[in-house]
C-alpha cells in the first residue's frame, strides 16, 4: 500500500505537470505571419504549420515592391534610412484571439524588412508569445531578431530560428525543395522541441 502511494506521488510530481503543459500548449491559438518574396520563408512557415498547426498569413503590401532585384534593394535601403513603413494590404481579423504569433521574414539589408516592421507597428502583440524565424542568403539574420524584441516590448519573445535560403542577387531564388527541404524540416523540428512547441 505504502509503495502504491509512493508511486502515485511520483507520478503526480513528474508526469502530470508534463501532461498539463503539453495540453495547454496544444490548446493555444497559433498565428503564423510571414513575408516572403521568393517563397523560402513561406516554405519554413508551412513546415512550422505542419508541425504545430495554426493559421498561416502572408503579408502583402498595398503597393508591391519592384520585381527587379537592384530596384528593390535600392528602395529598401531608402525605406530603412527614412523609417518608412509601407502600408499593408493584408488585414488580420481578431488578432487578440491568438496566444502565440510566429513572425517570419527574410533578411533584407541585414535587417528586418520594412513590411514586417509595418506589421509589428500596426498590431499589438502585448501579452502574447512571439516566435521569430528567418531565411537569408548566408549572412544571417542581422538585426532582425533584436528588432522583434524592440517592437514587441510586452511580449514573451522566444528563441528565433534562422536558415540559409536563396541568393536572389546571384539568381538563386527558391531552394527549399528536395534534400534542402528535408534538412530544413529536421532543423525546424529540433528548434520547435527546444522552445517547447
Ligand atoms: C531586397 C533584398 C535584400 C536582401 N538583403 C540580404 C542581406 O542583407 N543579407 C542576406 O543574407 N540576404 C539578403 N537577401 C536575400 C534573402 O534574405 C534570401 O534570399 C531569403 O532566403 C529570401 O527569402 P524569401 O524567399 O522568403 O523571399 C536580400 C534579398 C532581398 C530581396
Amino acid at each position: 500500500m505504502k509503495i502504491a502511494i509512493f508511486l502515485l506521488a511520483i507520478i503526480g510530481i513528474y508526469i502530470v505537470p508534463g501532461c498539463s503543459n503539453a495540453q495547454s500548449m496544444s490548446s493555444k491559438k497559433i498565428l503564423i505571419v510571414y513575408l516572403s518574396r521568393t517563397n523560402n520563408t513561406k516554405a519554413i512557415a508551412e513546415i512550422i504549420q505542419k508541425n504545430v498547426g495554426g493559421k498561416l498569413v502572408a503579408l502583402e503590401l498595398q503597393k508591391p515592391y519592384p520585381e527587379n532585384y537592384q530596384q528593390i534593394v535600392a528602395q529598401v535601403v531608402k525605406e530603412n534610412e527614412t523609417g518608412f513603413l509601407p502600408p499593408l494590404k493584408t488585414k488580420i481579423d481578431s488578432i487578440e484571439n491568438y496566444d502565440v504569433v510566429f513572425v517570419g521574414f527574410p533578411t533584407w539589408d541585414m535587417q528586418m524588412p520594412p513590411p514586417m516592421k509595418s506589421f509589428l507597428h500596426q498590431y499589438n502583440l502585448s501579452g502574447k508569445t512571439v516566435i521569430p524565424f528567418n531565411t537569408n542568403a548566408g549572412y544571417g539574420v542581422g538585426s532582425g531578431f533584436e528588432t522583434v524584441k524592440e517592437l514587441c516590448p510586452n511580449s514573451k519573445v522566444l528563441k528565433g530560428f534562422s536558415i540559409k535560403g536563396g541568393i536572389e542577387r546571384d539568381g538563386v531564388l527558391f531552394v527549399m525543395k528536395g534534400e534542402m527541404e528535408k534538412e530544413a524540416e529536421k532543423e525546424v523540428k529540433k528548434w520547435l522541441r527546444e522552445i517547447n512547441m
